[in-house]
C-alpha cells in the first residue's frame, strides 16, 4: 500500500512538475517577440538594408521604431532625418568640405502627407510625365524611411537645388559620390539603371545603409539596393 501510494505520488509530482515547465515555454514564446520587438527600438533596431520602392511600401511599423532629428538647412528649411544617417551624413559634408564641395540637405524624412504634397507641387510645375519619373507614390517614397537623403549644391557661395540646375554639375556630383561608401551610403537612382529602380537618375538622392563593406561592393558592383539584395 505504501509503495503504490508512493509512485502515485511520484507520478503526480512529475505531471505538475512537466505541464508547469511546458506552460512556461509556452508563455515566453508567445510573449518575447511582442514585448521585444514591438515595444523598444534599442531592442529592434530599424533595418537599415530597407527596401521601399514602386512594389515594396514602407513597413508598417517602422514609425513607431525610427529615430528622427531636425536640422535647419542653409535656406531656413526644417530638414527631418534618421538619427543615424544624419550623423553620417555630417561626416561626409565635412569630408566633402575639405575638398572644396559644399552640400546641404533639401529633403529626407518625409510623412506620406509630405510626399502627397510634393507629388501636387511637382505635378502643377513640371507635369505628370516628370512626376512619373522623379516622384514616388505616397507610401511608395523611400524618404518615408528617413534613410533617404537629396542633397544641394552649394557652389562659390550660391545655392544649387532646383533639379535642372543640380544636373549641369556631374564633376562635382562625381566627387561626392566617390565620397558615400566610405560614410555607409550609397546612391539608389543611378544612370542606365532606370528599368529596375522605376526612377530617372537622381544624382542628389543618396540613401544610407549603415555599412562601410556592403556600401564599398554595391558600389564597386555598380548595383542598385534592387539589385543588391535580389542577387
Ligand atoms: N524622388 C524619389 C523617387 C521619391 O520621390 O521618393
Ligand atoms: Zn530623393
Amino acid at each position: 500500500m505504501n509503495n503504490i501510494f508512493r509512485r502515485t505520488f511520484f507520478v503526480l509530482i512529475s505531471i505538475v512538475l512537466v505541464s508547469s515547465a511546458l506552460m512556461k515555454n509556452n508563455v515566453q514564446a508567445v510573449l518575447a517577440p511582442q514585448s521585444q520587438e514591438t515595444l523598444d527600438p534599442v531592442i529592434n533596431p530599424i533595418d537599415y538594408l530597407v527596401l521601399v520602392n514602386k512594389e515594396n511600401p514602407l513597413p508598417e511599423t517602422w514609425e513607431d521604431v525610427v529615430e528622427i532629428v531636425h536640422m535647419t538647412n542653409s535656406l531656413g528649411d526644417d530638414v527631418e532625418v534618421e538619427k543615424k544617417a544624419y550623423d553620417a551624413y555630417l561626416k561626409l559634408k565635412d569630408a566633402l568640405a575639405e575638398e572644396g564641395v559644399f552640400i546641404d540637405l533639401d529633403s529626407a524624412y518625409r510623412s506620406v502627407a509630405a510626399q502627397q504634397q510634393i507629388m501636387d507641387d511637382f505635378t502643377e510645375r513640371y507635369g505628370e510625365d516628370y512626376v512619373k519619373q522623379y516622384v514616388a507614390v505616397p507610401g511608395f517614397s523611400e524618404h518615408h524611411t528617413g534613410l533617404a537623403l537629396d542633397l544641394y549644391l552649394n557652389i562659390d557661395g550660391v545655392d544649387v537645388y532646383m533639379n535642372e540646375d543640380m544636373v549641369q554639375y556631374p564633376e562635382i556630383w562625381a566627387k561626392i559620390h566617390s565620397k558615400l561608401p566610405e560614410f555607409g551610403f550609397i546612391l539608389h537612382y543611378l544612370e542606365g539603371k532606370e528599368d529596375i529602380t522605376g526612377y530617372s537618375y537622381e544624382p542628389w538622392h543618396i540613401r544610407y545603409i549603415d555599412n562601410v563593406e556592403l556600401a564599398n561592393e554595391i558600389t564597386e558592383k555598380g548595383l542598385t539596393l534592387e539589385e543588391f539584395l535580389t542577387k
